[in-house]
């Protein structure tokens, strides 16, 4: 008898939560709390490889089903994840690219050579009208990244008024000209893209200068609390961008300082983006933890700065970054997207909400075909990705207030190298119902967590898991839901108490109902 009850212990509990105890999880629940910004959840669309063309892009006159040239199946899975932004042209590709060249009658638009992404001819052929009204079919805040490495304050501030500006001047009328006689009113802009990099290689003291003066030239013009400016912000832990930044640029002219960081294992030996090992995984997973550590520390230099808290962190570029399929354009960033992935967002996402205080933006790099896309295509194929997917589950969260948590994990350990496996992060929607996703990084082991929901939540949750047998499992043409979300009841509540199991590199959303 006595051994058939340890038998059942082990098929509900699973080997690994033997001689485990359940890592208590507490939920706390601020009289005046954060607000998890949707715009945390944004995208990012470069003209690099087929991220716009051959990806959102197929042309007019394409077989594949489309909207003055957008294809149909892209926009519609977007609008399933609630995009709340979408940022373009670039990247690096902004500062190379003079707006002007891309409006007016498409057969007369002038080429130019793509020269960070591939040296491939750029026809022009999507351009301002055409990304706008992309925004508009996916109901998204377009964020505008300006020209300031090759361009002009003149022709930033143009932009601005072709596209904003509702009276009669030269940009409204040319606007008219093209066929739009409503302003698009676009709130966010960038001043430049890595200005320390391809955006011209600046010192942060030029660039602290060069952002004063296109500031000040960008107009609020019929923008409801007028423009929102983000500058250039810093890569990793250059904190002395920051720093410079933060002290040199008044913060009525500065609404959001960027950070860029991707979960690179080595900029020279990045890995296959499927035929990894688990030591690799692992190092993925610490550039992915690292998100807390820079956002923290950028985080105490605009505290210092800027203590009212004006100023918020906008992270416009996040995501793994691996070698490219064998066999395409080394400039086009290709890769294929797994459950290692999925781990990062799920993880990097729980940084954000976690830090909502000053995170108010980030955008994933990129939405279709390049880096850690959401959607890949092939001709007339298109199929989602374990990223995708946790997107979709994480989307409860936008506009939600935070809940911080509060957890001692349990630790991954590879190679004689340390993780915490667990990451939680909670939140109320407008409702009033709570969800909190949770994630183990832990290739091996399941852990078992319980969760004090007395005075949180009614208790009455359902949920949803996205998991899989291997960590290199992937969604392909041929079996496009190999990894896909499913629901998730395996876990228990009484007396307040939420008890479950969270299995091997999984990701789970519990939702109230
Ligand atoms: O996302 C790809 C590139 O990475 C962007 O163009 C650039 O800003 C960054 O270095």
């Amino acid at each position: 008898m006595f051994r058939f009850k340890i038998f059942l212990m082990l098929l509900v509990l699973g080997p690994a939560a033997i001689g485990q105890q359940a890592t208590p999880v507490s939920i706390a629940q601020p009289e005046n709390p954060e607000t998890i910004s949707r715009h945390i959840y944004g995208h990012f669309a470069e003209h690099l490889g087929r991220c716009i063309y051959e990806g959102f892009y197929v042309g007019e006159g394409s077989p594949i089903p489309n909207t003055d040239g957008i294809r149909s199946d892209i926009v519609a899975a977007l609008r399933e994840l609630s995009i709340p932004n979408l940022r373009w042209p670039g990247g690096c590709f902004a500062d190379t690219y003079h707006w002007k060249d891309g409006i007016g009658p498409k057969e007369e638009r002038p080429t130019i050579v793509n020269t960070w992404w591939g040296g491939v001819t750029e026809d022009n052929s999507f351009g301002t009208h055409d990304f706008l009204n992309l925004c508009e079919l996916l109901d998204t805040d377009p964020y505008i990244t300006g020209n300031v490495g090759s361009g002009t304050v003149q022709e930033l501030a143009d932009w601005v008024q072709y596209t904003n500006f509702d009276g009669k001047s030269p940009m409204s009328d040319l606007r008219r000209q093209n066929g739009r006689d409503e302003p698009w009113k676009v709130k966010y802009w960038g001043i430049g893209n890595e200005a320390w990099g391809c955006g011209g290689n600046m010192r942060p003291e030029y660039y602290a200068d060069e952002y004063r003066k296109y500031a000040t030239f960008l107009s609020n013009s019929g923008i409801e609390g007028g423009v929102y400016k983000i500058a250039s912000g810093a890569s990793d832990d250059d904190y002395n961008w920051t720093e410079v930044l933060m002290k040199n640029v008044p913060a009525r002219l500065l609404q959001g300082v960027a950070l860029h960081h991707y979960s690179v294992i080595d900029w020279n030996a990045k890995s296959s983006s499927v035929d990894f090992t688990e030591e690799q995984y692992f190092q993925t997973m610490e550039r992915s933890w690292r998100m807390q550590e820079l956002i923290e520390k950028h985080v105490a230099i605009m505290d210092k700065y800027d203590p009212e808290g004006r100023v918020d962190l906008v992270v416009d570029e996040w995501g793994g970054w691996y070698d490219v399929i064998d066999g395409t354009n080394p400039g086009f960033l290709y890769q294929q997207n797994t459950m290692r992935d999925a781990m990062i967002a799920g993880l990097v996402l729980n940084i954000f909400n976690n830090n909502a205080r000053r995170v108010k933006m980030a955008n994933l790099a990129q939405t279709v075909n390049v880096l850690q896309a959401v959607i890949l295509t092939e001709g007339e194929k298109m199929l989602l990705t374990p990223t995708y997917h946790v997107m979709h589950m994480y989307k409860v969260h936008q506009d939600a207030a935070l809940l911080p948590v509060t957890l001692d994990s349990p630790e991954y350990e590879v190679a004689g190298e340390k993780l915490p496996a667990l990451s939680v992060s909670a939140s109320r929607d407008p409702a009033g119902k709570v969800h909190i996703s949770l994630v183990n990084i832990d290739a091996g082991q399941s852990h078992p967590v319980s969760i004090d929901l007395k005075g949180v939540s009614s208790g009455n949750l359902t949920g949803k898991i996205l998991q899989s047998g291997n960590l290199q499992d992937h969604n392909t043409f041929d079996n496009p839901d190999k990894v896909r979300p499913s629901d998730f009841s395996d876990f228990r509540v009484r007396n307040g108490m939420l008890t479950m199991e969270l299995p091997p590199f999984s990701v789970v959303v519990l939702s109230e109902d």
